[in-house]
């Protein structure tokens, strides 16, 4: 009877560390590949296309830092906003990735259209850009927004 006992609670805490080796492994494995998940979707490729293109084409109204007019809060006369920060002090974070693509491809108030100028991944290596001037908890709020 103890014999038995004996057997049992060997067999039981050989499970057991196996088990607890099990959680170790696992749990260092998750550790690491949340350590090397690049949480940005965008390459270094793009931001620096976008760095060209933004100074080309976006800076004249958004400001060479994305930082927006001035008065960007302002609406003018007829309700139309100034061009607002592009940095992540402004709310272009509010909106996802396509919203994003989709004002710039399109044009809204006093913003022209970009469809014609721009190949859509060129609209891509912009927001890339603009995106990496974001403080990283901007950005991680918006990832986790727009998922
Ligand atoms: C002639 C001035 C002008 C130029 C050039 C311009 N923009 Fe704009 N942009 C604006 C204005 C004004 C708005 C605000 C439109 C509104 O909401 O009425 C705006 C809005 C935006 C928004 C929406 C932001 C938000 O918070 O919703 C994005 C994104 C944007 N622009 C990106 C760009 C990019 C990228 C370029 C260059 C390819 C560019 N803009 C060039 C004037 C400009």
């Amino acid at each position: 009877m103890l014999r038995e006992f004996d057997a049992m609670s060997k067999t039981q805490n050989l499970v057991l560390i196996a088990a607890l080796a099990l959680v170790a492994v696992l749990s260092t494995y998750t550790y690491f590949a949340k350590q090397s998940h690049n949480p940005y979707w965008y390459s270094a490729a793009q931001v620096s296309q976008g760095q060209q293109l933004f100074a080309d084409h976006c800076a004249a109204c958004h400001g060479a830092q994305a930082q927006g007019a001035q008065n960007w809060m302002q609406p003018d006369a007829i309700g139309n906003r100034p061009a607002p920060p592009l940095n992540g002090t402004g709310h272009a974070w509010h909106h996802s990735l396509a919203d994003l693509a989709n004002t710039i491809s399109v044009g809204r108030g006093n913003m022209p259209a970009w469809q014609s100028k721009l190949s859509d991944a060129e609209i891509m290596a912009v927001l890339a850009w603009t995106q990496s001037q974001w403080p990283a908890p901007t950005y991680t709020a918006w990832s986790e927004a727009n998922p």
